[in-house]
């Protein structure tokens, strides 16, 4: 049973590997890229508010929750489901919980590594001197001549994809420690003094009202900031429950989930931080949307002391986070392949790599050839491309929907002396844990969905 088992893909060294490799997973285009933009587009304040709220009342149980489910299983999120529900005597037919995060984890990536794209190629805009004093209209015209180019977003996203698909084929173990252990403290450092130059901007105090003043908000935006909650810790699809499988019993996952947890919000508000001020002194629209960073952190380099290194520098970095959290997107499906087809890490790699790369093209034309296909669904969402389709789908519906029944799961499905051998460590903590996975959490996930779609 779950004690015996051992994961055919390895174990992290150690505990810090193990959270060093979820708050790789966590920081990333969710925290730098992603957070801003949509609290810009929804109006900052309370939506930042419910955001925390969300992260602290429903993310983190649910992270205690994957993990847990995880390490007890010992294998990718699919058969760990079906190990599990055996182990507690329940209805094999959990196992499509393990199915629908594969399939979140694969539309996700599509998505995710057109953006890394970006990223990377403002390594080389930064790096060649083009943003050197440079204005708003300026940094504006660059970002749409990149965007309205497929062949160019085409050929970065495929870059991006044979770098997470080499690491995924090499084993996640190889490669994330030293890419986080390094990395991660460097991305915070050039964050800080990101901020620091807003600070000069004279538009700074206009950035914090504008991030934490209460103001109105509505319920599509709250299901926003709850889906985003689950985006940026990398909840609800196994990513978490995969990276939970290689970790060894003796270690305490309340722990380390306040951890992932803190570093993770900590990098969003900094972001946050860092690029408000920024859209305020040069009279920017913060709901300028997915382009948001792309348009206002290259009016800082362009103007700071030695803005060309640090633009250099925080473009690679950004591109790493998308990284180590992009291979955390399809191990699950990987970790699946390997064990119940037969085949390597490399053949399985390869051909998710493949299918992601394919899917993600929709993403590519999103911008260009695509711009005005757009769907409305009635009730959810009005004119939205295929890029916020997708994002739309996964952020706000799949990932709480999975983490909503990973917290039943763990709450309702297993037995208490199951969950208590896991998490037990600290009998208080646990209390409060049970309570919440129990009552507050799923609640709250179901409040926020029958509010977006004018229920309540
Ligand atoms: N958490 C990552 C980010 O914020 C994205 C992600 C989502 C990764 C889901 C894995 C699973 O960028």
């Amino acid at each position: 049973m779950a004690e015996q088992r051992k994961s055919i893909h390895g174990q992290w060294t150690n505990r810090t590997v193990f959270i060093l490799a979820a708050t790789g997973s966590a920081v990333g285009l969710g925290n730098i890229w992603k957070f801003p933009y949509i609290a810009g587009e929804n109006g900052g304040g309370t939506f930042v508010l419910v955001y925390l709220l969300c992260i602290a009342l429903i993310g983190l149980p649910i992270m205690m929750a994957e993990i847990m489910l995880g390490r007890r299983g010992k294998q990718s999120p699919i058969n760990t489901m079906a190990a599990l529900a055996k182990d507690e005597q329940r209805n094999p037919g959990w196992v499509w919980l393990g199915w629908m995060g594969v399939l979140a984890g694969f539309l996700i990536l599509s998505y995710y590594s057109v953006i890394a794209g970006w990223a990377m190629s403002y390594v080389f805009r930064t790096g060649g001197g083009l943003f050197l004093g440079v204005t708003a209209d300026g940094v504006n015209s660059i970002f749409t001549d990149l965007v309205t180019d497929p062949e160019r977003l085409m050929a970065w996203h495929t870059l991006f994809m044979v770098m997470t698909m080499i690491v995924v084929a090499r084993g996640v173990k190889h490669g994330i420690e030293r890419a986080v252990t390094y990395l991660m403290p460097l991305l915070f450092a050039l964050l800080i003094i990101i901020v620091i130059y807003s600070v000069t901007t004279g538009h700074f105090m206009e950035g914090v009202r504008f991030l934490f003043t209460p103001g109105k908000i509505d319920g599509k935006a709250i299901l926003i900031a709850m889906g985003h909650a689950f985006f940026t810790l990398s909840l609800g699809m196994g990513a978490i429950m995969v990276y939970g499988s290689y970790l060894s019993n003796k270690h305490s996952i309340a722990q380390a989930s306040i951890l992932i947890a803190l570093a993770d919000t900590v990098v969003a508000l900094l972001a946050g931080l860092a690029i408000f001020p920024i859209v305020f002194a040069n009279g920017l629209e913060p709901g300028a949307g997915p382009g948001l960073i792309f348009q206002t952190l290259p009016i800082a380099f362009g103007h700071m002391q030695g803005g060309t290194l640090v633009g250099v520098v925080f473009f690679t970095l950004l591109v790493f986070a998308a990284w180590t959290s992009a291979i955390s997107l399809i191990e699950p499906a990987v970790a699946y392949l390997v064990e119940n087809k037969g085949v390597n890490r490399i053949y399985a790699s390869v051909w998710i790599g493949f299918l992601t790369w394919f899917v993600g093209l929709g993403t590519v034309f999103s911008f260009n050839i695509w711009k005005e296909k757009t769907l409305t669904i009635p009730f959810l969402f009005e004119d939205l491309t295929f890029f916020d389709v997708l994002d739309y789908l996964t952020a706000n519906i799949m990932l709480p929907l999975g983490g909503l029944f990973i917290a039943l799961f763990a709450a309702w499905v297993m037995k208490e002396k199951s969950t208590r051998e896991e998490l037990a460590t600290y009998p208080w903590l646990y209390k409060i844990w049970n309570f919440l996975t129990s009552f507050v959490t799923p609640l709250a996930v179901i409040v926020v969905f029958l509010k977006a779609i004018g229920v309540i």
